[in-house]
């Protein structure tokens, strides 16, 4: 039996944090065994807001990286990055031309980061998600695993495959496969250390923010110790009034391996006092092996060259002969040698 497809991918924009870990990597990590398993690096997408030249390639070489670090196995994963295989962008501008601009201009990631922007907000930050939909597409992909932040560009993915398969498609051949989205309840949703009602984010200014997957022990500790808590002894789930101690238990769930339950009851009289050193040394012992693993990939050039030239090849098979399917739908013509 063919094991069902996955794709995913994070910007190399700025450092992984706790969020794209429990949101994402490790959830890829997590089931990377039952499917066939494709992730890239998305460098299209890091262009969408002002980048720097000089680190764009280092930054997309050290996600890779990472992708490994955390325990991407190349027996069940292909690891490669966007810009490497022109498919994506080709598709993209396909499904640009049956994707109506007021769908694009409804999304909230655009409209908040638009505004940030200004006047130099570009066409390709606007454009950004069918730039995703396109990488879903490329691969068929079955399951796309991510976090809540997501959710809305994967049903734009899933509105597009409806209408190009109505336009184009038949009710036996549609073009595209309809992609689900794989967001779990725990993790998908990593909030700010310093507000419990934002999410942790690469993009936030301070540094405090967030952990980094690759801070050191130091960092770890001093970030936390600092973060914003309350004043209330007895630590709880789920309170509105309290989302701070939400986001701490739920690290604290999550990195721990232990239930909700079983968290809930080892906290439910502790003070902070007691549990921010509790939580720092899960962290720092939760990342210490992610750290070891990336020094390691990181000193041997060679070995990570080796897995991108392999990835991209990989890659480009599946995804050149859904391209060929779908301008073969559209009806170009074919070349012919
Ligand atoms: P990006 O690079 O912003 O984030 C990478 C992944 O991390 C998740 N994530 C979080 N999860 C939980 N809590 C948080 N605070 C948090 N912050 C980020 C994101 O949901 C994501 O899964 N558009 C995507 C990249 C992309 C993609 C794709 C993903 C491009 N093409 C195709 C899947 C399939 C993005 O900007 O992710």
């Amino acid at each position: 039996m063919t094991k069902a497809r996955i794709l995913s991918g994070v910007q190399p924009t700025g450092n992984l944090h706790l969020g794209n870990y429990l949101g994402a990597i490790s959830n890829w990590v997590k089931f990377q065994k039952e499917f066939e398993n494709f992730f890239c690096v998305v460098d299209l997408h890091a262009i969408t807001a002002q980048h720097n030249p000089k680190t764009l390639a280092q930054d997309t070489y050290n996600i890779a990286a990472i992708y490994l670090a955390c325990g991407i196995d190349l027996e069940y994963s292909t690891i490669f990055i966007q810009s490497h295989i022109s498919a994506h962008s080709e598709l993209a501008w396909l499904l640009n031309c049956i994707t109506p601009l007021n769908w694009l201009e409804r999304m909230t990631q655009y409209k908040e980061k638009a505004k940030k922007q200004g006047e130099n907000v570009s066409v390709g930050l606007l454009d950004y998600p069918v730039l995703m939909a396109a990488d879903i597409l490329l691969y068929d992909a079955d399951k796309v695993p991510v976090g809540e932040d997501q959710k809305q560009h994967l049903e734009l993915t899933r509105d597009i495959v409806i209408r190009i398969n109505d336009q184009f498609g038949t009710s036996t051949e549609p073009i595209f496969k309809m992609p689900q989205p794989l967001i779990l309840t725990e993790g998908a949703r990593v909030m700010s250390l310093t507000d419990g009602t934002s999410k942790m984010s690469k993009s936030d200014p301070s540094e405090m923010s967030r952990i980094n997957l690759l801070d050191s022990p130091d960092q770890i500790a001093q970030k936390l110790k600092r973060c914003k808590t309350d004043p209330i002894k007895g630590l709880t789930f789920d309170d509105p009034q309290r989302p701070e101690c939400h986001n701490l238990l739920t690290l604290y769930t999550l990195l721990s391996g232990q239930t909700k339950e079983e968290v809930a009851q080892e906290c439910s009289t502790m003070g902070w006092g007691q549990f921010k050193p509790l939580l720092s040394e899960v962290i720092i012992e939760s990342l210490k092996p992610i750290g070891t693993r990336y020094q390691a990939i990181i000193s041997e050039p060679d070995y990570l060259k080796g897995v991108l030239q392999q990835g991209k090849a990989q890659a480009e098979k599946v995804a050149e002969k859904t391209l060929l399917r779908v301008k073969d739908a559209l009806g170009f013509l074919k070349y012919e040698k």
